[in-house]
């Protein structure tokens, strides 16, 4: 079991710039020393509605990119699909307003030591944290393949920057308004054995992570994931983002995926749980 990142500060962060892209809300905010701290994988929790409100629940989101330098300091960007009451109220909010931010929280994605070829997979927004991540392995001489998928053309973010920072990119849509038609993991068996891909990153929903881990375990392909169960704190107190994982030791524990995740090796989470805790999980009667 981890405690909570090292770095995470908390700060009241003016909004930098806020843009729609496509079904989208691209938020930038001007975080100060937090930026240069933050690793691909880690994310943000937001409190959202204002002083007064009734949300007490902070609001978690993968964060995107961050720039250490610039006019306004270290800057974080995130991006948001507006859904519920407390990511409507954010992608609402103007250049200019504070809201109460802490960052950067949770494990990041593991970089390997030497140059291996890695597969990138993002569902939804939740490619967001694999374009900062793809400059990273780059960095370190990885050859890079990424594949977003969505239900909609609309819903593939930044595919722009996706064909900047990779040497291929697959797009997969399920109503076929771009790229290929289908999932992405009606894709992945041929790119992982075309590219002999060594490692495969992925963030989207928990379907989506559970069937990619099926297709990685099959093919003998490491698989870390992010997470994305639901979170009330974010910081490790309230106990409502736990999920079974299995640890080295073999045993089975409760681990919170705001701090022990969001970034897990995809075969040591117990896929399938649906809430329930497993038999034979550590303290479980
Ligand atoms: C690690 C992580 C990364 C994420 N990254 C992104 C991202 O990059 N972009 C994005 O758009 N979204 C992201 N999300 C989803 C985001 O946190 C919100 O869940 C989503 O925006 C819906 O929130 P809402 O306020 O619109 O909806 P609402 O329906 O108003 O609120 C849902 C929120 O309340 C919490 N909640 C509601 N009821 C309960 C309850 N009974 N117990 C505990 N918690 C409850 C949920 O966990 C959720 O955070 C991420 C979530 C996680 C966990
Ligand atoms: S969200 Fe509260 S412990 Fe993880």
């Amino acid at each position: 079991m981890m405690g909570i990142n090292k770095n995470a500060t908390q700060m009241m962060a003016e909004i930098v710039s806020n843009k729609r892209v496509g079904a989208y809300n691209h938020i930038v905010f001007a975080v100060g020393d937090i930026a240069s701290h933050a690793k691909p994988g880690n994310f943000v929790a937001i409190a959202v509605g204002g002083p007064n409100s009734a949300m007490v629940l902070r609001r978690a989101f993968a964060i995107y990119r961050t720039f250490d330098k610039g006019s306004n300091g270290g800057l974080l960007e995130i991006v948001v699909a507006p859904h519920g009451a407390g990511s409507t109220w954010l992608t609402n909010q103007l250049p200019g307003f504070k809201v109460d931010l802490i960052a950067p929280l949770g494990t990041a994605f593991g970089i390997p030591t030497e140059p291996v070829r890695a597969l990138l997979v993002g569902g939804g927004y939740g490619s967001a944290p694999l374009f900062g991540l793809s400059e990273v392995l780059k960095n370190r001489g990885c050859r890079v393949d990424m594949v977003l998928g969505a239900s909609t053309a609309m819903k593939i973010y930044a595919p722009l920057d996706g064909k900047r920072s990779v040497n291929s990119l697959t797009t997969v849509t399920e109503d076929g308004t771009t790229g290929i038609t289908g999932k992405v993991t009606d894709v992945l068996a041929d790119i992982i054995e075309t590219n002999q891909i060594d490692i495969i990153y992925s963030c989207g929903p928990m379907g989506m992570l559970e069937a990619i881990n099926v297709i990685a375990e099959r093919l003998g392909v490491v698989h870390q994931c992010a997470i994305e169960e639901a979170m009330a704190c974010g910081i490790g107190v309230c106990m409502t983002c736990v999920l079974p994982i299995r640890g080295e030791d073999g045993v089975v524990r409760m681990l919170r995926s705001c701090i022990d995740g969001p970034v897990v090796d995809g075969d040591s989470v117990i896929w399938g749980a649906k809430r329930v805790i497993p038999e034979g999980t550590w303290g479980a009667h």
